[in-house]
């Protein structure tokens, strides 16, 4: 029976995968190299959990349980390595960095650990081929905001073997999450498709077919979307949506996924969307 998940990163990813670990019962230690990076994951964890509370979305045990379950960690050096049964990696969509940290942690790993990936656009076959386990290696693919969204993809690399594969959707069940497996392929298959249609809204923009709020309302009433393609883009980060897009450019060479240069200018100009306070709408500040 999984115990323990190790949560490498706490940002907007990693505090909502901690969170929500740690408000079902599992032990959720969350690291990050950065003291106030965690001070304010901390922080807005207790925030969120008070306000699933007051909905009624968490119990009463559940939301006090967080105090007894969390345990944040600076140090690679401070985590009890023995108790760890599952490590979530969170960190930067940067190939180098990733293999980077498993370099460092790998050696302290039980033969039995499973290591997961949250990234949303890097190969799980290549990240997976960087270490010792590629048979216990797996993309959990969790989607913003964690807490609130019932989605985990499973993507299986090449070496990926059954038990990780069963180990890991038993783990985002317990989570209260539906898993859904899928090969790996660019994009998997969450990006592989709304990826094109972010593209095509900023087209749409670009060529004047409409305006933003009309952008995204047509497909809000028409398609019932909980938001515009275009409100989503600023949620997920115009940069990340580039990235993504640019993933699936190169390695599925098809020009169908080619960044719309709006998105590229946007890049440019810093306006990335709700993290730096200003990207298709303005956000009065930095968010
Ligand atoms: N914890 C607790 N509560 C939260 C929360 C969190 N982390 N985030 C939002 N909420 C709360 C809001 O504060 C709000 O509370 P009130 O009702 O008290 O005001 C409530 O949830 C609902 O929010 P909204 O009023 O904004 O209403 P909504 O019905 O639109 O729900 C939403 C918000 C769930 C985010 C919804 O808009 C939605 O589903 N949007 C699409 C999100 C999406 O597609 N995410 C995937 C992005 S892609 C990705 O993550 C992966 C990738 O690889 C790029």
């Amino acid at each position: 029976m999984l115990d323990t998940v190790l949560v490498l990163g706490s940002g907007t990813m990693g505090r909502g995968i901690a969170q929500v670990a740690a408000t079902t019962g599992l032990t959720a230690i969350l690291h990050d190299a950065s003291a106030a990076q965690l001070k304010g994951a901390v922080a807005e964890i207790e925030k969120s959990v008070a306000k699933l509370a007051e909905k009624g979305k968490l119990t009463a045990e559940q939301a006090s349980g967080l105090k007894s379950h969390l345990v944040v960690c600076e140090s690679l050096d401070a985590v009890e390595w023995k108790r760890v049964d599952v490590v979530i990696e969170a960190i930067i969509e940067n190939f180098d960095a990733k293999t980077e940290l498993y370099r460092q942690i790998l050696p302290r790993f039980r033969p039995d650990t499973i290591l997961a990936s949250n990234t949303s656009s890097i190969s799980i076959t290549k990240l997976a081929a960087a270490t010792d386990r590629p048979a216990r290696f797996i993309g959990m693919h969790f989607f913003n905001p964690v807490p609130l969204m019932a989605l985990v993809e499973l993507i299986r690399g090449l070496a990926t073997d059954d038990v990780t594969c069963e180990t890991i959707e038993g783990l985002a069940r317990r989570m209260g999450k539906t898993p859904l497996r899928c090969n790996d392929m660019p994009g998997f298959v969450s990006n592989r498709v709304l990826m094109p249609m972010i593209n095509e809204a900023a087209y749409a923009l670009m060529e004047g077919v409409a305006t933003e709020k009309n952008i995204d309302e047509i497909m809000k009433l028409g398609c019932n979307f909980p938001m515009g393609p275009l409100t989503l883009a600023d949620f997920i980060g115009i940069d990340v949506c580039v990235n993504i897009l640019e993933v699936m450019h190169r390695d599925l060479g098809d020009p169908k996924f080619r960044p719309c240069p709006l998105l590229r200018k946007m890049v440019d100009a810093g306006r990335l969307g709700r993290k730096s306070g200003r990207g298709f709408y303005e956000y009065g500040g930095k968010a």
